[in-house]
């Protein structure tokens, strides 16, 4: 039985037939429309969601199965003092495979090791957020025809954003990739990912604070959320929210074909302006999230289509 707990569990050969079958369901809905028949996904979501979650229920919907599941923990019997284990074990019997968000990293872990079907990691805390990198590789994988040799710029919440340390620890994988780490000083990425993965993998990067001066050298910037949610005092969130705003006066730095991804939800980060611009991918990536989170359905449960 496999799960997806981190975005390594997928080596790159495997990442890259998943996103192939990702592209072949978008071309080819119909063709898909039953694999699923009969089965059943639960969604198990401790921590607010929409995207996530609404984007997991469509994709099983759209192979022909069904869900089941709770979206916040006052719903559930986490309410009551249940652990995540426990919970886990029970719907191991109601379902096929699911998909959990838990505002503690590693829940998922915990979770895996108590499953019998299948585990999604659809966000760990702070931690990872392995199904966003999937629906973020698709999408640069879409726009640009490959995934190595680009300078990706990630902007904003680079310490407590869960989708920025997956996506790092994804890429380093594929040739010729430069990250510019665009944060305020007190939201850099974490030591762990700078020297474990960074370092590790004799990759090249920057740090800087000032979003105007990497706009040009940029192939992909990645816009972040200020993750409010995980500050110890909303004084702190207060002064730093606010602290990068793409608008169209940055867009003229940028390249002709310099995309812009967001994991969403924005709150001030990118101007709405910026939607009209061509080069704005990130309405483009949450629909990229459906088809990979199809055929990551498809690939765990072991399922084929002629
Ligand atoms: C992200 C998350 O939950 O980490 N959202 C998402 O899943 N698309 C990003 C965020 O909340 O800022």
């Amino acid at each position: 039985m496999r799960h997806l707990l981190s975005p390594l569990d997928f080596s790159v050969e495997e990442t890259q037939k998943l996103l192939d079958l990702a592209c072949d369901i978008e071309k080819n809905r119909s063709k898909y429309a039953h694999v699923c028949d009969g089965m059943k996904l639960a969604t198990l979501f401790f921590e607010p969601s929409t995207r996530t979650r609404l984007s997991f229920e469509s994709a099983m919907l759209s192979l022909g199965g069904s869900v089941l599941g709770f979206s916040s923990a006052d719903s559930s019997s986490a309410a009551k003092g249940e652990s995540v284990a426990d919970t886990i074990r029970m719907i191991s019997c109601y379902s096929d495979i699911c998909a959990i968000r838990h505002p503690k990293e590693g829940s998922a872990f915990v979770a895996a090791s108590k499953s019998l079907i299948p585990v999604i990691n659809a966000g760990d805390g702070g931690h990872q957020h392995p199904t966003q990198t999937l629906t973020d590789l698709l999408t640069i994988y879409s726009l640009k025809g490959e995934l190595g040799n680009m300078t990706v710029g990630l902007c904003g919440d680079l310490k407590f954003g869960r989708t920025v340390h997956s996506l790092i620890h994804a890429l380093v994988r594929y040739p010729g990739i430069k990250f510019v780490l665009i944060s305020p000083p007190e939201l850099r990425v974490p030591d762990y990912i700078r020297e474990d993965v960074l370092d590790a993998h004799g990759i090249e990067y920057r740090e800087m604070t000032n979003l105007e001066d990497a706009m040009e050298e940029l192939d992909i910037l990645y816009m972040t959320r200020i993750q409010r949610e995980r500050f110890f005092n909303e004084e702190e969130y207060l002064r730093m929210k606010d602290y990068y705003v793409l608008d169209k006066e940055k867009m003229k730095l940028a390249k002709e074909d310099m995309y812009v991804l967001h994991p969403l939800p924005r709150v001030n980060e990118i101007s709405v302006e910026v939607d009209d611009d061509p080069r704005a991918k990130y309405f483009r990536q949450a629909q990229c999230g459906v088809y990979v989170r199809m055929a990551l359905i498809m690939t765990l449960l072991g399922l084929e289509v002629e």
